[in-house]
């Protein structure tokens, strides 16, 4: 069954813990938490501190998607706040490899992430070293936007190498994510969707989740 990555950007910030521990109470299994410093995307969000303060709120795993420039400087400070798996993009750090490594033995899982425009190929030299690969199906810095359908082509791409060289890593999408987008991804071989709008801003966030599944 996909499993659920709760985006927070939409949700609700002058309530962030109540409005992941309503995320937890219908039912999901990540929260997925969108860091970003106004360079390398349009928009500023969280920092470590929050991430702290939410870590006693709930005891869901935590993915920071690093949608940031510098990502070298910054994991380490996500990871001490309670990340369990750190995810950047491959459009900061052509050469990932030694980042990977170093996010893994501070003790937290390592993703790499494509925007729409970087064909999904550009991972398959460190698909070895990837707990997860996340495809972006928005150009990153806001929730809401609408899917952009070059994520399938590239989900399917990485499933099949994932087959071909027997590989295990999760592949999630980000990114205009609902029933009908969601239902496209999983049949394309993707395990976990990013869902932010669509969940908090339904009437009914437990229906909202199980319309996914
Ligand atoms: C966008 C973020 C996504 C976004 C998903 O840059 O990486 O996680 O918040 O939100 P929705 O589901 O609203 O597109
Ligand atoms: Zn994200």
């Amino acid at each position: 069954m996909v499993k659920i990555a709760a985006s927070i950007l939409n949700a609700d910030f002058g309530h962030l813990a109540d409005e992941v521990r309503r995320a937890e109470e219908a039912g999901v299994e990540l929260v997925h938490l969108d860091i970003m410093d106004g360079h390398f995307v349009p928009n500023l969000t969280i920092g470590p501190q929050i991430v702290k303060s939410l870590r006693i709120y709930t005891r869901l795993p935590f993915e920071a998607h690093l949608m940031i420039t510098r990502p070298e400087n910054f994991f380490s400070g996500f990871i001490k706040a309670g990340s369990n798996l750190v995810l950047f993009h491959i459009e900061t750090t052509p050469q990932p490899v030694s980042l990977l490594e170093e996010i893994k033995k501070c003790g937290s899982k390592a993703g790499l992430v494509v925007n729409p425009e970087t064909p999904a190929e550009k991972l398959f030299p460190f698909l070895e070293l990837v707990d997860q690969v996340l495809v972006m199906s928005v150009h990153p810095g806001f929730g809401g936007q609408e899917f952009i359908s070059n994520a399938l082509e590239k989900i399917k791409a990485l499933s099949e190498e994932r087959r071909k060289r027997g590989l295990k890593f999760e592949i999630e999408v980000d990114g205009g994510v609902n029933p009908e987008t969601g239902k496209l991804c999983q049949e394309a071989g993707v395990n976990i969707l990013v869902v932010g709008t669509y969940l908090f801003h339904a009437n009914d966030i437990k229906e909202a989740l199980q319309s996914l599944r």
